[in-house]
Formats: C-alpha cells, sequence, structure tokens
C-alpha cells in the first residue's frame, strides 16, 4: 500500500495478554465480532492506513487491518514494533488500544483535526465522576482531573522522537510530554470504555445493543 502526502494512519495495539481479564480480551466475542475487529473497524472507517499488533500466537489478522506486526513485551514495545510499519510519508499517527471497542469514528476524527491544526499530540480526555481520596488521607480536587483514553493522535516526527528513547509509560501522550512536546485535549466518550476485567464486556455488550437501537431510530 502506498500512502498518499499528508495521510494519517492508526496503530490498533492488540498484542496483550489480558491478565487482569483472564484471557486476551481483544479476540473476545463481542455484538458478532472480535473486540479487536471493532477497535480496527473505527480506525479504518476514518484513517488511510491501519496496523494492528498482535501477540506471537495464531490469531486471524482483522479484516480491516493493512499490516500485521508482532508485538513486544510492554504496551510501549508494541507500539514501537507497530510505528515501524507505519510508512515515513505519513504525517499524523494515531495510537489506539484493541481494548476499546467502542471508541466512534466521530472521536478519531477529533483527535485528528486537533493535531492537523498543529498540536504535537492529542488526547481524548473524560471528568472524573467518582469522588477521588488520596491513600495516604484527603478528598483529591476532581475538578483539575481527567481521565484519559485512546485513540491518542501525534504528529508523526513528534511521536518516532518520543519512542526513540525506548522508554515505558501506559500511554504515547506521556511519553510525548516527557520529550518535551504538548498535548492538547479534546472530548472523549463516556461510552469509549477499556476492557479491563470480564464485566467490562458485559457492559460493553449492553452499550453496544444500545447504540445500535438508537442509530436504526434515527
Ligand atoms: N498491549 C500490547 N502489548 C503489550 C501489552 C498491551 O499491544 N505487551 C495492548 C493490549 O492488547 C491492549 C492495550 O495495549 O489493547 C492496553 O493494554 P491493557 O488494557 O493493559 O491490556 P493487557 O496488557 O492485555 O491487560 P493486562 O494489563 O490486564 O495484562
Ligand atoms: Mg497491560
Amino acid at each position: 500500500m502506498s500512502p498518499r502526502p499528508g495521510s494519517v494512519w492508526c496503530i490498533v495495539v492488540a498484542a496483550g495478554s489480558g491478565s487482569r481479564f483472564g484471557a486476551a480480551k481483544q479476540f473476545e466475542p463481542l455484538g458478532g465480532e472480535r473486540v479487536v475487529d471493532w477497535s480496527t473497524g473505527a480506525a479504518a472507517a476514518v484513517c488511510d492506513g491501519v496496523v494492528v499488533v498482535v501477540p506471537d500466537t495464531g490469531v486471524n489478522t482483522p479484516t480491516s487491518a493493512d499490516v500485521r506486526v508482532v508485538g513486544g513485551s510492554t504496551r510501549s514495545e508494541s507500539v514501537r514494533r507497530g510505528l515501524e510499519q507505519v510508512p515515513e510519508s505519513v504525517d499524523i499517527v494515531l495510537v489506539h488500544d484493541a481494548a476499546r471497542p467502542l471508541a466512534s469514528p466521530d472521536l478519531f476524527r477529533r483527535v485528528i483535526t486537533s493535531v492537523a491544526a498543529g498540536a504535537d499530540a492529542a488526547v481524548p480526555v473524560v471528568p472524573v465522576t467518582d469522588t477521588i481520596r488520596d491513600v495516604s488521607g484527603g478528598v483529591v480536587d476532581r475538578g483539575r482531573l481527567r481521565a484519559v483514553q485512546t485513540p491518542q493522535g501525534f504528529r508523526a516526527s513528534v511521536l518516532r522522537r518520543a519512542h526513540a528513547a525506548r522508554g515505558d509509560a501506559t500511554d504515547d501522550a506521556g511519553l510525548v510530554e516527557a520529550a518535551g512536546g504538548l498535548v492538547e485535549l479534546v472530548d472523549g466518550e463516556r461510552t469509549n470504555l477499556k476492557l479491563t476485567t470480564r464485566d467490562d464486556l458485559v457492559i460493553a455488550e449492553s452499550l453496544l445493543s444500545l447504540v445500535r437501537t438508537e442509530g436504526s431510530a434515527s
């Protein structure tokens, strides 16, 4: 696949083992497809190319992925393996967790728009609704806190530079910030939950039927 100038590619990381879930959650069935197929499908609806990063075991590549590569032992290492597959000419790179199957194409578009408008990095966030307590004592002012989601978007050169130090972090924006990049926040989606434990899959299943009902009503 030869990318056109100025194109946008997405790396979908799906190489985790799902230790808290008890299985590789990204390959569990959800609404008639696998979790990973939802995640790559939303990326492919909006991006020019999709790289899926998979475990070292035989799994079927999602049909909406253009390139498949085997991941590493940490999330950051899996992102780097994916990044090596993104053509040099690509301007904007998104990184998305396969474990977030309900991110909408509109959310992908918001993230891309922010980077296209000049941000080094764009990160979807949602307000924290629970009261948060510091374990060493005291309630934390949640008004200053946001929960971070994926897809996260980056100027490709910024993401490559941030990963060049081969650091490790739970998200890529953290690495970009550590490398001196500026991170812009965009509105995330409450429904864009990350599957972590088994009960999250039950919630995702009911959110999906809600979205489908609303979609068919409009
Ligand atoms: N991931 C990856 N490579 C790794 C670790 C994680 O590609 N070595 C991916 C996961 O497949 C997931 C995303 O990164 O889509 C977010 O990670 P997380 O939710 O922590 O998934 P797991 O690492 O699989 O789960 P756990 O931490 O419970 O083992
Ligand atoms: Mg993990």
